[in-house]
């Protein structure tokens, strides 16, 4: 996956997604089956997307003709706006004029895409990211916003409700960027806004049920928001044609299995079976160094467990899992151009292709928070909801180097002693994951009056939106001196602490 595909994908992401923040249900469809979306969805707006092509180059996408001849208003940007110059009779050029990052747009004329926002003369910021540009604008469309690096920032065809801009309104970047696409819906496109995360359970249950029939499912549940949101949306929608299976892969944290578990019959009445399959994850992972091999073999092996398991339960047709956004994005390899997986994740990538059973991923589509927001909506206790996202392949990517049972221990210990301080102090729910790291590597101490030559733990806590990006927490000194203390005087095995200041990008969240 090259950069600007990633960046395509989760820019293409984002734009769905305010516009459902907006109250307008939205949803994603390909340039290449874009005709029978039509069709299916009867759009009242569209918005064409960013993406990594060249609009010049042969074969590059196009909208289908369908989008201009419905007379819907549609929003073009980046890549889109692009192909709705070349589209609609005007011109593009590839090359010279690259741009990346912050922008000042100037706005040159009144809009309704402005209405409430941004006034004729003012200066605003935005962000930019694209390699051609519109050099002639085709016939009836006008400047509305232009920047020193783009004349053509922003074009309006108002007759026809044809909007196009170069920078992109979805991102953060664009301070206001998330109120111009409201307008777009709102005043625009005249939607009503009344869309909400209820509305979108009732078409994850209706969806289930149409795939699902009175097929049997089984759902892995690991007591992180996901899955247990998964379950339930399910359970909603089969009732007990679902069972869920909570495999306990040995790297887990402290006591969590049997916190989960209990937690999860306390408040629900679905069937649930709780197999302790650690010592056959934790012998097939000795020794095992690289991180893509572990979340190979573990996810392999989750698949065994869940074959195992539903054969007991006399077969089971589909598998359920909590797979969001953000997984299937950074997990999907282009081919033809330059391909890199940043991460399989287990939930994605990890899973072999002989599985019986079929996919159920009802949380595809979502990032964290809208998940967090469904599970409200299905009535999911707080204490399910506020948990910090834990990966499928646990502990095994906080343990860099091998993993063994040894080391395992002593990353639990360390573990829940840092979320105990953090919970101590107020701090849980301000920070988006928090976890300890063992790392690889003895180093030198003195404790009493001997030398020790033990592990070094990394402390990691990062705040974020999405998981996409992340900034690590800033931390008081003194709280991070007291986690240290804390861990070196009562875990036997670690003898120096040290906190992870990378952000994501550059750095991922997990260290794995
Ligand atoms: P990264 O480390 O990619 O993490 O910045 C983003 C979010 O995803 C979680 N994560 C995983 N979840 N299987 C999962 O189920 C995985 O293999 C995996 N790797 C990372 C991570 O904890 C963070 O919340």
């Amino acid at each position: 996956l090259t950069g600007a595909e990633i960046f395509a994908m989760y820019v293409t992401q984002l734009i769905a997604r305010r516009v459902r923040e907006a109250g307008v249900y939205s949803e994603i469809v390909p340039f290449q089956s874009a005709e029978e979306g039509f069709e299916r969805l009867k759009p009242k707006a569209v918005i064409l997307s960013g993406g990594p092509g060249s609009v010049p180059e042969e074969g590059s996408p196009r909208a289908p003709e369908i989008v201009f001849q419905s007379g819907l208003p549609v929003l073009g940007i980046c890549y889109g706006q692009q192909t709705m110059a070349a589209q609609l009779g005007g011109s593009v050029e590839s090359g010279h004029h690259r741009e990346f990052g912050r922008a000042f747009m100037t706005v040159d004329a009144p809009s309704p895409l402005f209405e409430g926002v941004w006034s004729v003369g003012e200066q605003h910021q935005v962000w930019m990211s694209h390699g051609d540009r519109v050099t002639q604008l085709p016939d009836g469309f006008e400047v509305i916003g232009s920047s020193p690096n783009a004349p053509l920032a922003a074009t309006a065809d108002e007759a026809r409700r044809y909007y196009a801009v170069q920078f992109h309104p979805e991102v953060v970047h664009t301070p206001d960027g998330a109120k111009l696409l409201s307008n777009f819906v709102h005043k625009i496109a005249g939607l009503k806004g009344d869309w909400t995360m209820a509305a979108y359970k009732d078409q994850a249950i209706a969806a289930i049920r149409q795939q699902v029939g009175d097929g049997k499912v089984i759902c892995g549940l690991s007591g992180g928001v996901d899955s247990s949101v998964a379950a339930l949306l399910i359970h909603e929608a089969i009732g007990d044609q679902l069972t869920c299976i909570l495999v306990d892969h040995g790297l887990m944290r402290l006591n969590e299995a049997a916190q989960v578990v209990a937690m999860f019959r306390e408040h629900y009445n679905i069937p649930l079976v709780h197999v302790d399959a650690s010592d056959t994850f934790l012998d097939a992972l000795e020794g095992e160094n690289d991180p893509e091999t572990k979340r190979k073999t573990i996810g392999r092996l989750f698949i065994d467990v869940f074959e195992a398991e539903a054969n007991k339960l006399g077969g089971a047709d589909f598998l359920a899992q909590g797979t969001l956004y953000p997984d299937v994005i950074e997990s999907v390899s282009f081919t033809g151009g330059p391909s890199v997986t940043i991460k399989s994740h287990h939930n994605v990538g990890g899973l072999p292709e002989r599985m019986n059973m079929k996919l159920v991923e009802p949380l595809r589509e979502l990032f964290k928070d809208e998940v967090r927001a469904l599970g409200r909506e299905l009535g999911l206790p707080e204490q399910f909801i506020g948990r910090h996202p834990f990966p499928g392949p646990g502990l095994a990517l906080r343990c860099p180097g091998g993993v063994t049972r040894d080391k395992l221990d002593i990353l639990r210990q360390a573990d829940a002693i840092y979320l105990d301080e953090i919970r101590k102090a107020g701090l849980y729910d301000a920070i988006w994951q928090a976890f300890a790291v063992l790392l690889p590597v003895q180093t030198v101490g003195v404790m009493g009056d001997g030398r020790t030559y033990e592990f070094v733990c990394a402390l990691r806590a990062v705040t974020s939106v999405d998981g996409m990006t992340a900034d690590f927490y800033h931390f008081d000194m003194a709280f991070l001196g007291q986690a240290a203390t804390r861990i070196i005087n009562e875990v036997r095995g670690i003898n120096r602490v040290v906190y992870d200041v990378t952000s994501k990008p550059p750095g991922t969240i997990e260290w794995e």
